[in-house]
């Protein structure tokens, strides 16, 4: 992840569209030893440049300057392919249902991958009638505990959020076949088919 525009990203994205230095240069009006410098960098696009440059290279300003460019594949937003994102700083809990870039407190945060339960995160759902009362098997305390817990179906997201000190359990309505996802602070995001 960059903090900035780098000339590997500019050259990048200019010959995936069969531009020469020269055209790219001529559509944002520089010289194209100049697109030259960025690209073997020699020197940085002023930022008044940023968005016609975004724009001749045909992704966004934030794309360009993480040098990644986003291509959503799950377009029918299936929310079983949804992502989650916490920031490290303020606690924030994001959710998208397809790649996005995000950011929170000055960071851009990456999607969270979630892994199966081990020992010391498992979890219990027990059905009791319309619901599923749901127990994480862990500490809450101010420094380590369970931030959120999440039930998503192919429709739906339930999103429960908890607090030290507080219970790691929950009762979530029965939406039928899903996932469910809880965050540790310390140890990150699990999953469960649910
Ligand atoms: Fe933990």
């Amino acid at each position: 992840m960059n903090t900035y525009v780098t000339g590997t990203t500019v050259k990048q994205l200019r010959e995936a569209r069969n531009m020469t230095q020269a055209e790219l240069a001529e559509r944002i009006g520089v010289s194209s030893k100049t697109v030259s410098k960025w690209e073997t960098a020699k020197g940085l696009p002023d930022i008044s440049l940023l968005q016609s440059l975004a724009q001749a290279l045909g992704i966004s300003v934030i794309e360009l300057m993480n040098g990644e460019q986003i291509t959503n594949r799950n377009v029918s937003a299936n929310m079983l392919r949804c992502k989650f994102y916490v920031c490290p700083v303020c606690g924030n809990v994001i959710h998208t249902m397809g790649s996005a870039v995000v950011s929170c407190c000055g960071i851009t945060l990456p999607a969270l991958e979630a892994e199966e339960a081990d020992a010391f995160h498992s979890v219990t759902a027990e059905r009791v009638e319309d619901e599923h009362f749901v127990t994480v098997e862990h500490p809450m305390t101010k420094q380590h505990f369970i931030s959120f817990l999440a039930y998503v179906t192919s429709d739906r997201l339930q999103l429960v959020k908890l607090y030290p000190e507080g219970n790691a359990e929950t009762r979530l309505q029965l939406r039928g076949r899903g996932y469910l996802y809880w965050y540790c602070n310390l140890h990150g995001l699990f999953r469960q088919k649910i």
